[in-house]
This record gives structure tokens, C-alpha cells and sequence, in this order.
């Protein structure tokens, strides 16, 4: 069981790292936008385990393109392993996997005997990139190569006055969040943040355009992130949920030192 204290680092990193993401705004912007020109696409796959390849990679059939870039992120890691399918991010390291496959069904790899992490867990975001995961401990944030190029390149958007807090479930008809601020073809966590006003602790989106808001986190867990892959329907660059999954924000500054909330107890497998 994580410690309060682990969440409090957990937190602040968190802070800390969207800090640093909106001081490097607009020069990801363009740069995301020019990868995407030049008809690279990658997709998350998602946050799995490091426990069996971490100590010998290159028996796993990985290669190290580099291990301490501070600007580590899709751009850097996907130009560094172009002719391989997957990638993988894990703080300032970049693994190019070219012979992995990701049972979508279970979120097993058997070429490395690991399974996917709940989305929680790959809480560090990239520097330099607003919203891209970096992996967490002793997790790491696998991405593939799209062909035919149809994913945008996707990621959390930095959400002024929150931190995003992972993929819950939704489970009708006991919403996770309770209320409904409604739903629209321009939805994204900022405009849902206005929606909600300024009493909502929890903010949510689902299905790409549905809003949510809440005092509490109800009847749910933290689940892996691809099940809240689809983008945002006001803008393709971020992620709003799934389908019964909401991608969830909290207010910063909205936490006591150890206060429940759903799903601090269910970390993995
Ligand atoms: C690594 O690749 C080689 C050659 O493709 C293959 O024979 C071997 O089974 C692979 N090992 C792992 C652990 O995937
Ligand atoms: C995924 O795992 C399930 C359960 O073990 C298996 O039945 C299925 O064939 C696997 N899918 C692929 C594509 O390997």
C-alpha cells in the first residue's frame, strides 16, 4: 500500500511537472504539429511493468537509444527508434522495441512477461512535452508507430488550476463523478473545467465529449489508460476518456494530508 507520504511526492511531482510543461507550451506545440506534418503518427499503448527487462533490456530484444536526455518524450524517442514499431519512455530513457507485441484484451507482452500498470502509476510527464507520460516508477509508458497514420499524437492536456489524477471507470447508474455538466463537439478538460465551475474538486471527461463534476470520486478505481484513448472531440491532441472510462483532473490545492479518495488502494495487479 503506497504511504501518504508517497502521495504527497506523487503530488507535488505532478505539480511540478505541469509547471514545467506550460513553460514549454508552444514550443511542443509546433513540434507535435510538425511530427505529425512529416507523417509520423504514434499511438499510447500504455503503462506497463519494468520489473523483468529493467536490469538487461538488450536480452529482451530492446535497444537503448538513450538513457539520460532530460527532453525525453514521443519526439525525441520516436525519431531515435523510426524503423521500429514500438517505443518506450521511462524518465529520461528511450527503448526502441521492435519485436513486442501488446495483447490488447488481456495488457500482457509475452516477449517480456509483462503486464500493463494501472494509468496512475506512469504519473511523470515529460518535460518538454505538455501531457506525454514518461513513466513512473518502476512503470514506463509504451508508444507505437501508427501505419495507415490515422491516431493524432496524444496526450494529457495541462488543465490551468488542476492536475490530472489517471483513467477511472464509470459504471452507470452510480457515476464516478455525479454530476452532468453536459456534452458537446468541442469538449475538452479546459472547457469541462469552466463547465464545472469553480466549487468542483473532481472534474472528468468520457466518450471524447461528456462532461463531469464531482465533490467525490464514487464507486470506481484507477484503470489502464487506453481504455480513456480517445481524443477529445474539440481537439485531437488530448485525451477525454472512453468509452464508460473518464480521464479525471483534480483542483490543486484541493487535498488534505491523507484523505480517501477511490482508488488509492488499487495500484496494480
Ligand atoms: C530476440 O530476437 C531473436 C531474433 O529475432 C529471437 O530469436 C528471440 O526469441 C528474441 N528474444 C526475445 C526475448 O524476444
Ligand atoms: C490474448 O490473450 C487471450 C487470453 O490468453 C488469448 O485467447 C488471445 O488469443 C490473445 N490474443 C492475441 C492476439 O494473442
Amino acid at each position: 500500500m503506497p504511504t501518504v507520504s508517497f502521495w504527497k511526492l506523487t503530488f507535488q511531482l505532478i505539480v511540478m511537472a505541469l509547471a514545467s510543461a506550460y513553460a514549454h507550451d508552444a514550443r511542443a506545440d509546433t513540434d507535435l504539429l510538425s511530427t505529425r506534418q512529416q507523417g509520423s503518427f504514434v499511438r499510447y499503448s500504455g503503462c506497463f511493468a519494468t520489473i523483468n527487462w529493467q536490469s538487461s533490456p538488450t536480452s529482451f530484444n530492446l535497444t537503448v537509444a538513450f538513457s539520460r536526455r532530460p527532453d525525453n518524450g514521443i519526439i525525441p524517442c520516436s525519431a531515435a527508434c523510426s524503423t521500429s514499431r514500438h517505443f518506450i519512455l521511462w524518465d529520461q530513457q528511450c527503448f526502441c522495441a521492435p519485436s513486442i507485441t501488446i495483447n490488447t484484451t488481456t495488457g500482457y507482452i509475452p516477449q517480456l512477461s509483462e503486464w500493463e500498470a494501472t494509468e496512475g502509476d506512469c504519473w511523470r510527464l515529460c518535460r518538454d512535452e505538455p501531457g506525454v507520460t514518461c513513466g513512473g516508477s518502476a512503470r514506463a509508458a509504451f508508444y507505437e508507430h501508427t501505419d495507415p497514420p490515422t491516431v493524432q499524437n496524444p496526450g494529457i492536456e495541462p488543465v490551468q488550476g488542476f492536475h490530472w489524477w489517471g483513467c477511472f471507470a464509470d459504471f452507470t447508474p452510480d457515476r464516478v463523478l455525479r454530476r452532468f455538466a453536459g456534452a458537446s463537439n468541442d469538449m475538452t478538460p479546459t472547457k469541462c473545467a469552466g463547465m464545472c465551475g469553480a466549487e468542483a474538486r473532481w472534474v472528468g471527461v468520457e466518450y471524447g465529449r461528456e462532461c463531469f463534476c464531482g465533490a467525490t470520486i464514487d464507486n470506481s478505481y484507477k484503470t489502464f489508460g487506453r481504455r480513456c484513448g480517445r481524443v477529445c472531440e474539440g481537439d485531437g491532441r488530448w485525451f477525454c476518456g472512453g468509452e464508460g472510462h473518464l480521464t479525471v483532473y483534480e483542483r490543486d490545492g484541493a487535498r488534505g494530508d491523507g484523505d480517501p479518495v477511490g482508488g488509492y488502494g488499487y495500484l496494480g495487479w
